[in-house]
């Protein structure tokens, strides 16, 4: 891999270790994917922030860069953590400390306490820019319907990143390997968000690191195709999917046709729990956008949520503040609105919970393994019936 002198200083120790550790972890991983350059960024986005995923020996490594004066170079968000205002007086005061341990120790660095997994409503990256971005949702979302570029990063990977401005360039940062490898014919209309989302799973399932070109979707929204995406790298590997049929192929590549039944049996595989009521709600993974948001305030305006059912809507501080109206709205039928984390990354089974109804696909892959609940999905709106009195 070819470094310019500057690079070259930094990985000899020239700026310290914090700084020399971080290269040594890009140059590591740009001659692993055959990287021949490192190219700057506009943005890193850091996950290894939830100390329920994180542990010990991550708090460790970020204490001694930290103390060595690493400081980001580059605007840089962060993933939600396992707290938020709501939750620290619920959860045991050892492991509430620990985190914000955590979020002093980025803090420290320059990085922004955004929390959230939706760093896109805040900071619109530019077409063509190149990011570092962990978080699989957010990476699938930048590079497909932001028209962004970023790989998918590691928690290691994006720090380094953050901390050098740069990162190799490899995968998606080329225009060659952004091309789709195989089509993707979906014969019906989703009809809702679980669709969506069902319908990225079962791809990521079906293409694994290939880039599918979907066709057949008539106009979807950018909260579906947000499903679509966090669902669809949830199941599989790839980065990015296309799904504007103006482009251009000039090769034949292998085509799929997927049908309804294929779906519902995904819906119904990811529904561990049968339709019994739930103890808890979750929407918001991803985090809600402002349109999500007026939307579900518009099915809760004048309702009441079932004191037995915690149900929690989880959404990025910077959106919270711009739809107050919304969110006074929601949290007068009972509904909590929670920043900072969700129900994947906090100890819900510690607070009581052993089935969650959610309208996120991914959401449900994820909630049995990481946090043993029993899971149930079905749209929001079904979510609303079941839960209102
Ligand atoms: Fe975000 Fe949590 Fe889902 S971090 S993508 S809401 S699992």
């Amino acid at each position: 891999m070819h470094l310019t002198r500057e690079e070259e200083r930094i990985l000899d120790g020239e700026y310290g270790w914090a700084c020399q550790t971080c290269m040594r972890i890009l140059v590591k991983l740009g001659e692993l994917y055959g990287a021949t350059k490192l190219i700057p960024i506009s943005s890193a986005h850091i996950s290894g922030v939830s100390y329920k995923t994180l542990g010990d020996a991550a708090i460790d490594f970020l204490k001694a860069i930290t103390e060595k004066n690493a400081k980001v170079k580059t605007f840089s968000t962060l993933n939600p953590s396992s707290i938020d205002p709501y939750l620290t007086d619920k959860l045991p005061r050892n492991l509430v400390e620990k985190q914000f341990e955590i979020l002093k120790l980025y803090e420290k660095m320059g990085a922004k306490l955004s929390l959230s997994c939706t760093p896109y409503y805040e900071y619109i990256p530019s077409k063509n820019s190149n990011l570092a971005w962990a978080e699989s949702s957010a990476v699938v979302y930048a590079n497909s319907v932001l028209g962004a570029w970023t790989n998918r990063e590691g928690a290691p990977s994006a720090l380094a990143s953050a901390i050098i401005g740069k990162t190799p360039n490899y995968g998606v940062h080329k225009p060659e390997n952004r091309k789709p490898n195989i089509i993707i014919d979906v014969s019906f209309q989703p009809e809702n968000e679980v669709e969506y989302g069902a319908l990225g799973y079962h791809l990521g399932e079906i293409v694994k690191d290939k880039i599918p070109l979907i066709r057949g979707l008539k106009n979807p929204s950018l909260d579906e195709l947000k499903q679509l995406g966090a669902a669809l790298a949830s199941s599989g590997m790839t980065n990015m999917f296309h799904y504007k049929e103006t482009l251009k192929l000039n090769e034949k590549l292998e085509k799929i046709t997927v049908e309804k039944q294929e779906i519902n049996s995904v819906i119904e595989k990811l529904s561990s729990s049968k339709r019994e009521k739930p103890d808890m709600i979750f929407i918001g993974c991803p985090h809600c956008s402002l349109e999500e948001i007026k939307f579900l305030a518009k099915l809760l305006e004048g309702k009441k949520i079932n004191s037995k059912i915690e149900f929690w809507v989880c959404v990025s501080k910077h959106v919270k503040k711009q739809e107050k109206k919304s969110i006074e709205v929601i949290e007068r039928s009972g509904v909590k609105v929670l920043t900072d984390t969700c129900a994947v990354v906090t100890w819900t089974r510690r607070l009581g919970v052993e089935r969650i109804m959610t309208n996120s696909v991914k959401a449900a892959h994820y909630l049995p393994t990481m946090n043993n609940v029993n899971v149930i999905v079905v749209p929001l709106r079904e979510c609303i019936q079941i839960s209102t009195i």
